[in-house]
């Protein structure tokens, strides 16, 4: 990508044409398009054994999948999680009759805070969801003893954290369930898609009954399920992108290099921390800008074609359809506000060219200087 050209927070890494059709082949030959094809068992396959998961079901995308765990779980009444996050995560919720109970996020992470969980617990509560946002894992220590203690289920919304792990394992073996995003602005994309990972056997088996209307087999319909399936040609597009996952990567690290050499000490911005033991975090490139300047950036770096996003703002519980079906909206949230108010995601994505990062860097030290 040249310099002159404008840069998005995110652009999809593709696969060549070739790639992609000699899977798509596969589909058209076949004529199998849907329903657990073949297409849909390798991607299953591939994944699971590549991030080392016992149980993963594709979805169509990551919002289903957050419903149909919210389902599987038997999530009622209300379900923790924040108010700092992509409005799929608490709108998925709601879709199914449940009233998020919004509590603030660690000021560091700005994952979903243990102690505003704990605090927040009530006879009503049926589970809770985190987010692991960015790709910094929730504390998935204390989130579990917390859901242990109150024998809820544990869920995570891992929309930007496929691929990561916290102390050598993947982050969606902590839980009850985590839930993958694939869409387009996703690291690994089957353009719009998604996946739920479980430990649980019994968990998995529910998970894909439910994502397929509840059918088990030709004269047995067993559960009000929904359709939450892959397509075949979905599947083919992650499976030809697999070819460069890893190359993409390697490009992706060394964007955030640059950013972390040109924007490391910079007076008024700060870049979001990884938490201690996670492998890599490499789905945004995320600063915080001090002093109320934050869409002054955002503006400047614009009218040089660099298309930067406030990721999350607004908050959801200053959205006013959400306000109006959850009581908690009207508490504060002290460190989700602050956050919202001066978090900026950079572009990063595997096209880029270091000039790019070194540019945008520049952009932003005259921006604020
Ligand atoms: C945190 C979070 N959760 C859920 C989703 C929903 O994923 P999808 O767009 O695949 O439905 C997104 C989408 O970007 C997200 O950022």
């Amino acid at each position: 990508m040249s310099a002159t050209l404008p840069l998005y927070v995110t652009t999809p890494s593709v696969p060549t044409e070739a790639e992609l059709v000699a899977l798509l082949r596969t589909a058209l030959e076949s004529r199998r398009l849907s329903n657990a094809g073949p297409l849909n068992h390798q991607l299953k396959l591939r994944l699971s054994e590549m991030i080392k998961v016992p149980h993963l079901s594709l979805t169509s995308n990551g919002t289903a999948a957050i419903e149909v765990v919210a389902r599987a779980l038997e999530f009622r009444g209300k379900v923790i999680t924040t108010p700092f996050t992509f409005p799929a995560t608490a709108a998925a919720l709601i879709w199914t009759g449940v009233t998020p109970l919004f509590v603030d996020v660690e000021e560091d992470f700005l994952t979903i805070d243990p102690d505003a969980v704990e605090q927040a617990m009530e006879d009503n509560v049926s589970g809770i969801l985190g987010v692991h946002v960015y790709g910094n894992p929730c504390d998935v220590v204390r989130l579990d003893a917390i859901s242990k203690k109150h024998g809820i289920p544990l869920v995570y919304d891992g929309a930007h954290a496929f691929g990561s792990t916290y102390n050598n394992v993947d982050v969606s073996r902590y839980g009850d369930a985590t839930t993958f995003s694939f869409h387009a602005t996703k690291i690994f994309t089957t353009a719009e898609g998604g996946a739920i990972c479980v430990n649980s056997p019994e968990l998995h088996r529910r998970i894909e009954l439910l994502s397929n209307f509840g059918i088990e087999s030709e004269d047995s319909v067993v559960d009000i399920g929904i359709n939450a399936k892959m397509s075949e040609i979905h599947a083919a597009f992650g499976l030809a992108n697999l070819l460069h996952y890893h190359d993409d990567l390697e490009r992706r690290r060394e964007i955030r290099d640059c950013y972390d050499e040109a924007l490391a000490n910079v007076k008024g911005i700060s870049i979001l921390r990884d938490r201690p033991g996670i492998s890599d975090r490499l789905q945004y490139y995320v600063i915080r800008v001090r002093d109320g300047k934050r869409d002054n950036v955002q503006r400047d770096l614009k009218s040089c074609g660099v298309f930067a996003r406030r990721y999350f703002y607004p908050l959801l519980s200053d959205i006013k359809a959400y306000r109006r079906v959850c009581p908690s909206a009207s508490n504060s949230f002290p460190n989700a506000s602050r956050a919202a108010a001066e978090v900026l995601a950079l572009p990063l994505s595997a096209n880029m060219k270091k000039e790019d990062a070194f540019r945008v860097a520049s952009i932003i030290k005259t921006s604020i200087s």
